[in-house]
């Protein structure tokens, strides 16, 4: 007998989107902002090219179109409860980084807000003009243009998750505020 129920379809993203949630910060004309976004993914290695789906309603794709670029941190596990509250209110409202005594960098490259305690990297991107982006859908694409990451967790282009790491290991979002983090590293055989 299967197990396999039928899943509802607006709940068919959740079954591949548990991916590393990040936050997408912002910058322009003074303002700043970050928010959270659990949909987004490498789309092109050589330049590095990514897709991010920001909604056209938030204050974050208002500057992020002003200024042509955004920053992506990968918030680890200590900061789960910042990354659901930067989810779930507007940074028109308020400054959401004064909000909660949280200081960004300015990237090296785009000057765009990074945040480096209790992440485990960021990278600086620019968003790649596209016409379907602008007109229709909430899915950006842009361009990696610098990138950093913390050497406890990230060496030589690979993830090394430890027990004594586990503050910084990215948090993977299931749904209504609920994270994990991935446990159980296993190094499969080489062929
Ligand atoms: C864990 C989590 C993941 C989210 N993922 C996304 C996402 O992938 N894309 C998106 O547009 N909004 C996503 N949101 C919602 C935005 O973060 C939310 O609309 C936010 O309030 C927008 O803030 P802003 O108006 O300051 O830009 C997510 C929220 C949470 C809590």
């Amino acid at each position: 007998m299967s197990h396999f129920q039928p899943v509802a379809l607006h709940h068919a993203s959740r079954l591949i989107n548990h991916g590393p949630t990040v936050l997408v910060t912002s910058a322009h004309a003074g303002r700043r902002n970050v928010m959270a976004a659990a949909w987004s993914m490498p789309v092109e290695f050589t330049p590095p090219r990514v897709a991010v789906v920001i909604d056209k309603k938030t204050f974050t794709r208002e500057l992020a179109a002003a200024s042509g670029c955004f920053g992506l941190c990968i918030p680890g596990l200590a900061l789960a409860d910042f990354t659901f509250a930067v989810g779930s209110t507007s940074g028109r409202d308020e400054d959401k980084f004064a909000r909660h005594g949280v200081t960004p960098l300015a990237g090296p490259v785009l000057g765009v807000p990074v945040l480096e305690t209790g992440c485990a990297a960021w990278m600086e991107c620019r968003l790649i003009p596209e016409r379907h982006t602008e007109d229709a859908y909430d899915t950006c694409f842009a361009e990696v243009v610098s990138a950093a990451a913390d050497a406890r967790i990230f060496v030589n282009g690979r993830w090394a998750y430890r027990e004594d790491n586990a503050d910084v290991q990215p948090i993977h979002h299931l749904g209504a505020g609920l994270f994990v983090r991935a446990g159980g590293t296993v190094q499969a055989r080489g062929v």
